[in-house]
């Protein structure tokens, strides 16, 4: 048994199913750098086979990452392996990752397949696969709700047909530790040729526990691989989350015994990031990654950490990338300070161009905020990204007035296909209004399910950092928008999620 920990990163694939989460080509390419940077050994690009977007991301992933392994998911049939074979094609290193559910419940009322019919197909995909590429995975999806000897006889087989990885997905969040951890043992030891394959966990965080439900399949079941994503993005309430199970098992090596590959000074990077790009905000008491993570607020912890920092530190914070929240720029910084920031950041744009129009909205960003912090920068790149997507609707600029006792009223302008166009509307408080004048002109009929704003850099002095999540006809899409002025961030996240909503495609479930 090796005593090195695969982490397979499923952020770009899983994470993305999350309602709201989709995320655009040029979007998934920034985070898959970032996710080679962080020294992932497997990026699961997404899914090619669930719509033509998909298809593009992972082509453009599997041709720009040379240093992770880069895997496609598809359905355990031709026409899907096919189709991952092709959008993984440029890849130095690539993997497929076939599945078919195994549970007795997946079997009968989704599937509508006798058990013998799912053996024979999840063997005839393996087979398939195996004829495209190296390196196959095959997840029985629902897998720990299976019946143990059936499990057991569709293992043996796929491994018999060449799969290289066995992953045992708990899909739907309902293991606990010790009996997730004894069901990967008692596969592994049941299974004749179990030897031949890299086992995998896959947990989902229904009860809270996709993370311990990770360690104990590690742990007790001997699994050498686990798939998670960054800041535990996923359907529902998420996946077995990146930074808590490599800091838990670097931390804890005492324990675990294992090594990993991770450059874990990236980790806060790609965990701003991929909550900025998707608008998903992590909570400021979240492990390793959430404000307060490090914070130490009671007098006696302060007082203990400043004489010996281990009396409450596990773990130091720039060792997984925090940065003291400082100024790092300011109105009289040059491009190539920017640049630099940029590159200490481990941020990199695609083109001389995106540099510019980044630095363009740097200066004015700093002509109205005299204090430029990390979060600020990484904020503003993150909106020049979503800017460079099939843009239909783009801020420009917003009036409101709002007074005790007098109903607030807004004016916008903002382009609209190319075209000024001027929106005005009164509401309930000053957002209220502005959202309405937009959507006076634009008339999604979308219906709003989440609204929230943070303060990126912590003070009143910060950029507000605005989620919206609208629905639309089954579609859910979310913007983000940033500003020192939270109307305007309400406005900018608005018509963000109003671009998405325009050009998301349909795509096929996963798990539908
Ligand atoms: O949770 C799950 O079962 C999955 C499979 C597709 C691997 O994500
Ligand atoms: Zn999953």
């Amino acid at each position: 048994m090796t005593d090195q920990l695969i982490i397979f990163d499923t952020t770009l694939r899983d994470g993305e199913q999350s309602p709201g989460a989709s995320m655009t080509r040029d979007e998934k390419l920034r985070i898959a750098r970032q996710l080679e940077r962080l020294k992932v050994d497997v990026i699961e690009a997404g899914f090619p086979a669930s719509s033509n977007g998909d298809f593009e991301a992972v082509q453009a992933i599997a041709n720009a990452i040379k240093d992770s392994t880069v895997c496609g998911l598809s359905r355990a049939n031709d026409r899907d392996i096919s189709r991952a074979a092709d959008a993984l094609a440029g890849a130095a290193r690539a993997r497929i990752h076939t599945f078919i559910a195994t549970s007795p419940l997946h079997m009968e009322k989704k599937l509508r397949m006798t058990p013998e019919q799912v053996l024979e197909q999840a063997k005839l995909a393996v087979r398939f696969a195996r004829n495209k590429v190296a390196d196959v995975e095959f997840s029985p999806e629902d897998g720990y709700r299976s019946d143990v000897d059936f499990l057991c006889r569709v293992l043996e087989a796929v491994i018999a047909e060449g799969a290289t990885t066995i992953n045992v997905p708990d899909t739907v969040g309902y293991a606990v530790p010790e009996l997730y951890g004894h069901f990967i043992k008692t596969l592994r030891e049941r299974i004749p040729n179990s030897d031949k394959a890299i086992w995998s966990v896959h947990c989902h965080n229904d009860l809270g526990m996709a993370v311990a439900n990770s360690l104990a399949g590690v742990k007790i079941g001997g699994a050498r691989q686990v798939e998670c994503t960054i800041n535990g993005l996923g359907e529902r309430a998420g996946n077995c989350s990146l930074e808590e199970i490599v800091m838990a098992v670097k931390t804890r090596k005492d324990y675990f015994g294992l090594e990993l590959n991770i450059d874990t000074q990236h980790i806060v990077a790609a965990s701003r990031m991929v909550s900025q790009t998707t608008g998903f905000v992590v909570q400021p008491n979240k492990a390793v990654v959430g404000a307060n993570a490090f914070a130490h607020a009671s007098g006696i912890h302060q007082d203990g950490v400043l004489k010996a920092r281990d009396t409450y530190e596990i773990m130091r914070a720039e060792d997984v990338g925090w940065t003291a929240n400082k100024i790092v720029l300011g109105k009289l910084s040059g491009r190539n300070a920017f640049k630099q920031r940029l590159q200490d950041l481990g941020v990199s744009m695609d083109s001389e161009a995106d540099l510019n129009a980044a630095f363009l909205r740097f200066k004015e960003l700093a002509d109205r905020k005299a204090e430029i912090f990390d979060e600020d920068i990484l904020a503003l790149v993150s909106a020049e990204q979503q800017s460079n997507v099939d843009e239909q609707f783009s801020f420009v600029s917003l009036a409101q007035h709002s007074e005790t006792g007098e109903q607030p009223k807004a004016r916008i302008v903002f382009t609209m296909h190319g075209k000024e166009v001027v929106g005005e509307s009164g509401g309930n408080g000053p957002v209220d209004a502005s959202l309405k004048a937009i959507e006076s002109l634009v008339k999604s009929g979308a219906e709003m399910v989440l609204y929230s704003v943070n303060a990126i850099s912590g003070s009143t002095e910060s950029q507000g950092e605005v989620t919206v999540r609208l629905q639309n006809a089954g579609r859910v899409v979310n913007g983000v928008g940033a500003d020192p002025d939270i109307v305007v961030a309400s406005a900018k996240a608005y018509l963000g999620a109003l671009n998405k909503l325009h050009s998301q495609t349909e795509r096929v479930a996963a798990q539908g």
